[in-house]
Order: C-alpha cells, then sequence, then structure tokens
C-alpha cells in the first residue's frame, strides 16, 4: 500500500529519534522513497550520516544553506511529498505548528505545506498531559492532522506513563492504513495462497511442483493496492514480498493450512496455491540412504487437507467471498465447474495448465471466471493484469451486494 510513496520526514529532538533509522528501514521494505528533514536538536540524538545512509537520499537540516536552496528548497520539499510524517513529535515541534511559528527549516515546511501531516508524538508523560499539549493538540487534530500513539511505558528519563514515540513497525502500519482509507476494498481483509507446497520425504528430499507463486503474489498485490489489508500466506517461491502485503512463509501443506487459519477472520480468500494433493506418510528423520536394502524404498502417500475447501466450508464465520483456482489440462472448463461445486467456493478461475501454455511457471495466463452467474472468458493476458482484473471484480461484487 505504501508502494512509490513520498515521505518527508521530520525527526524532532526527541530520545526516540534513535528510532528513525529503523522507522526510514521499516518504511522503506514497503516500497516508499523517504526523504528526512533533522531539526538541530533531533541531530543531538541521531545522526545525519545514519538517516542518509538507510534513506539513500539526502538530509536536510539548515534553512538558509544556499546550496540546499538552490538544489531544494522547503517549498519544493513539501511540494515532492505525498504526506509528511513527523517523528519523534516533540511538545515543542507541537506547539510551534499549532501556533503557526516558521523559525527552522521543519516548521517553514509544514507553514509553506498543503500536505496531509501525522505526528508521533513523543515526550515526558507529565508534558503530554500539560493543558497546554492537549490545548495544541486539539488545535492540529482540527486541522486535520493525524496522530500516532503515543504508547504508554517505561521512559528515557526513568518514570512511566503515556508518551513513548509508538514502536517504527506500528507507525509503518498506522501509514499503510492513512494510505488506504478512501480506496474501494480499505477497511476488508483477505487472505492469499501462493506458491507451491514442499512435503518433506526425509531431511533433503521432497514432494513439490513447479508452480511459481507469480499469480498469487499478482492478485494479493492488486488487493493490497486496492486498499484491502492483505496476508499472502507462500509455499516456497523466488519472488520478492509484495509491497504493502503481509507475507507468511510456509512449506508444507499442512503449515500453509494453519497459517490461514491464523490470519482468519477475513472477508476475501484467494486460494491460488499449488497445494501438494499428499505428503509421504512417514516423513523420516534421518537421510533414507541408497545402500539401506536393494530396491528403492517404497513411497507411501497420505492425502493432505484441501486448504480452499476447509476455507469455504458453509458456517458462521465463513469468509464473505471464497475464490479458489482450478488447474487443469483436460476438459478446463467441465472440470472447474464440477471443483467449484465440490469444494463450494463462489468463485472458481479456470486455466489450462498443460505444458504447451506455459501458464505453469510464465508471465501470462488465460483464464475462465466461474460462478454462480455463469462463465466468463477472459483473454490471455498477463498475470499482473489478471490480479488486477480479479481485483475490479471483487471490489464491483462488494459494491453491489446489500
Ligand atoms: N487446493 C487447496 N488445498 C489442497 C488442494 C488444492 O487449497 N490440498 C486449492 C488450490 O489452491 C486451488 C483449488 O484447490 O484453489 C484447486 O486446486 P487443483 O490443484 O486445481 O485441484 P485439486 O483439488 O488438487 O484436484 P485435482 O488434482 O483432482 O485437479
Amino acid at each position: 500500500m505504501l508502494d512509490g510513496k513520498r515521505i518527508l520526514l521530520i525527526v524532532s529532538g526527541g530520545i526516540a529519534a534513535y528510532k528513525c533509522p529503523d522507522l526510514v528501514r521499516r518504511l522503506r521494505e514497503r516500497g516508499c522513497q523517504v526523504r528526512c528533514l533533522l531539526t538541530r536538536s533531533g541531530a543531538e540524538f541521531v545522526t545525519a550520516l545514519a538517516l542518509q545512509s538507510v534513506s539513500e537520499e539526502k538530509v536536510y537540516q539548515e534553512l538558509f544553506s544556499l546550496t540546499d536552496e538552490n538544489e531544494m528548497g522547503h517549498i519544493r520539499l513539501s511540494r515532492e511529498a505525498d504526506v509528511i510524517l513527523i517523528a519523534p513529535a516533540t511538545a515543542n515541534i507541537i506547539a510551534k505548528m499549532a501556533h503557526g511559528q516558521a523559525d527552522d527549516l521543519a516548521t517553514t515546511t509544514l507553514l509553506a505545506s498543503d500536505k496531509p501531516v501525522i505526528i508521533a508524538p513523543a515526550m515526558n508523560h507529565r508534558m503530554w498531559d500539560h493543558p497546554a499539549t492537549r490545548h495544541n493538540l486539539q488545535t492540529l487534530t482540527a486541522r486535520g492532522v493525524q496522530v500516532i500513539g503515543p504508547d504508554q511505558g517505561a521512559m528515557a528519563c526513568g518514570e512511566f506513563g503515556m508518551g513513548r514515540m509508538s514502536e517504527p513497525l506500528a507507525i509503518a502500519d498506522a501509514l499503510g492504513q492513512f494510505f488506504r482509507h478512501g480506496l474501494p476494498l480499505a477497511g476488508r481483509r483477505a487472505l492469499v495462497t501462493s506458491g507451491p507446497t514442499f512435503e518433506a520425504i526425509d531431511p533433503v528430499r521432497f514432494i513439490g511442483n513447479r508452480s511459481s507463486g507469480k499469480q498469487g503474489h499478482a492478485i494479493a498485490r492488486a488487493l493490497a493496492a486496492l486498499g484491502c489489508e492483505t496476508t499472502l500466506v507462500s509455499g516456497p517461491t523466488r519472488l520478492a514480498d509484495p509491497p504493502g502485503v503481509s507475507v507468511v512463509a510456509v512449506e508444507s501443506a499442512r503449515q500453509m493450512l494453519a497459517a490461514c487459519e491464523t490470519a482468519l477472520p477475513v472477508d476475501i480468500v484467494v486460494c491460488a496455491a499449488a497445494v501438494a494433493d499428499w505428503r509421504a506418510d512417514q516423513e523420516q528423520a534421518s537421510k533414507i540412504k541408497k545402500t539401506t536394502g536393494r530396491k528403492p524404498p517404497p513411497l507411501k502417500l497420505t492425502e493432505n487437507p484441501d486448504i480452499l475447501a476447509l476455507l469455504a466450508k458453509p458456517g458462521k464465520n465463513r469468509p464473505a467471498l471464497v475464490i479458489g483456482f482450478a488447474a487443469e489440462t483436460d476438459d478446463v472448463v467441465a472440470n472447474a465447474i464440477a471443483k467449484r461445486q465440490r469444494k463450494q467456493c463462489d468463485w472458481i478461475i479456470a486455466n489450462d495448465v498443460s505444458a504447451a501454455t506455459g501458464t505453469f511457471t510464465g508471465d501470462f495466463n488465460q483464464v475462465h471466471l466461474i460462478s454462480a452467474d455463469g462463465i466468463k472468458d477472459w483473454p490471455k493476458m498477463s498475470k499482473s493484469a489478471v490480479g488486477e482484473m480479479l481485483g475490479q471484480h471483487i471490489v464491483d461484487h462488494f459494491s453491489e451486494a446489500p
């Protein structure tokens, strides 16, 4: 959700500034560009070099620096940001903002900006509770400034109370929610399975399949971009985590099922994983030696749980929309229709995975969307486009639903 978003991070002077390099890292992991503006007192707690190293961007500090004004004035700093985040936001910078002061680069940039502002306050609990701070915060929130935290806990001053800056992960999550707001799937949660599963035979061998995970990952990415809070449970793939998606890496079908159950409740399930239907009856703790016995060892198999069928089972906690895939090589549509009924999913996406189509490992897919309303044949398109088109169908489904 944060992919491509440009954050101007103002670091003011509180001890929590030491968490800022981690905050920058968390935001960049989610695909943000982060540009830091370090106040003079902020620089007492964290160095410009540390922020520059993690952000890979110049750090801005001085208002009247001729080079900075040439290269990037305070107006441009704000203009080139989607949001201004102040973390930590001290009682002092909050007071200056409330009164419209502009006596350094941070406050001048803020006064000259029309961009959304989010603050993560950090201060001693008495300062947080002080009527002046309460009043200043009311002024800021009335102007639309959003506030993340603070948390309760032990403070650097040795006291305990409300005023610790929220953890970097929580700030990054809150920013994700901020950008989701207003998007068509905001407020909805989705679970997507992707990739193959590996079923261990012994510590070195496994049963697996050729699934690349490209389709499942593309769907998770598309749903997140539509504002959906998305969990991707993925078997082993070579793919990068889609931005804005929480990814749970698993190996076996049973691990995949457990991770899916942990992600519940959700509104939407998309099972795109190529789950191994069978696993070795008994996983051997030691490597099976070629020299053990004269004949190849027999491989006894046992059936894996059907994750899609379990998630689609009718019941009061059943997700509102459950979508499966039908990977077929023969009678694609007829088999998929039967599979939809057998597994009780709402929609099934049928695709021909015969070797000649190159679908299983390739970048393109040609699918048929089968629902109670009938069959829609989609043209051949990239797996990313299939993800986006499915996302749009899901948006339409929920906007039409009573
Ligand atoms: N699926 C699942 N758990 C399994 C097997 C399949 O969740 N143990 C899901 C897949 O993610 C897919 C759908 O069920 O969404 C159909 O998978 P597919 O491999 O096409 O069908 P199978 O159920 O394995 O049936 P068959 O092998 O007979 O085609």
